[in-house]
């Protein structure tokens, strides 16, 4: 293992409260964790969708999607970039490549949070140290209450009876190792800021839940 040079942090120019300013809003993280299939991609694209009508700069990063890049698994990497590069650096689902998407994802967070916007994510992220790792991180570069934790609360039958993706199906059938909530842990947050009753409300009244704690945190105004 090479010895890693010293890297020093470098103050920038352009400051968060000039950022915070222009955009009339500050960023901060809204995190939305849960089961496959519990809606958390559905109710952030719909949040996201009433900040871009309020005029507010927000990016969703959503787990699906980040895997086909930054945290793409080795099936994606070994084409391009060799078995041995695809082995080292591509992620699947055991508890150590979990650890590291959300790792790497948060690190992203914070730069984008940092960049001024509000970054919404959709990650299963079932492993609470995990995600206070990310919070520990983003609000030691920020403010405390620049992570908000949104537990997409949807009963496991309800995420199976959906089944999107089929992906509940091939894990009961033990096609899928590792299956958050069939084969694999969900550890729930503890104290989310915001739990939502998946499946028991429509998406659209779960968004406008996200936006009044929005409101009540006062990242937007009314
Ligand atoms: S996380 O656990 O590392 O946060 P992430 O949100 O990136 O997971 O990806 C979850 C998505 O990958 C699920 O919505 C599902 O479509 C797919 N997936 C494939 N295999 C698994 C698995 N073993 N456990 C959970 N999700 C999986």
């Amino acid at each position: 293992m090479n010895q890693e040079p010293r890297v020093v942090w470098h103050e920038q120019t352009v400051t968060k409260q000039a950022r915070a300013e222009r955009n009339q809003h500050r960023g901060c993280v809204v995190w939305f964790t849960g089961l496959s299939g519990s809606g958390k991609s559905t109710v952030a694209n719909l949040v996201e969708h009433m900040l871009f009508q309020r005029g507010v700069q927000s990016f969703l990063l959503d787990g699906d999607n980040v895997r086909h890049g930054l945290c793409a698994g080795p099936n994606l990497l070994e084409p391009v970039h060799g078995a041995e590069f695809a082995a080292r650096f591509g992620l699947g689902f055991g508890a150590q490549d979990r650890e590291e998407n959300i790792r790497r994802v948060g690190a992203i967070t914070q730069l984008f949070a940092s960049a001024g916007l509000i970054c919404l994510t959709a990650f299963v992220s079932p492993y609470r140290a995990d995600r206070e790792r990310v919070k520990r991180w983003v609000e030691s570069n920020g403010q405390p209450g620049d992570f908000i934790e949104i537990f997409v609360n949807t009963p496991l039958e309800t995420c199976i009876a959906r089944d999107p993706k089929g992906l509940y199906q091939q894990a009961i059938e033990g096609k899928i190792k590792n299956f958050t909530g069939i084969s694999d842990p969900y550890e729930s947050p503890e104290r989310p800021d915001l739990e939502l009753a998946g499946g028991a409300l429509p998406a659209e009244e779960l968004a406008e839940q996200v936006i009044q704690l929005l409101v009540s945190r006062q990242i937007l105004s009314r």
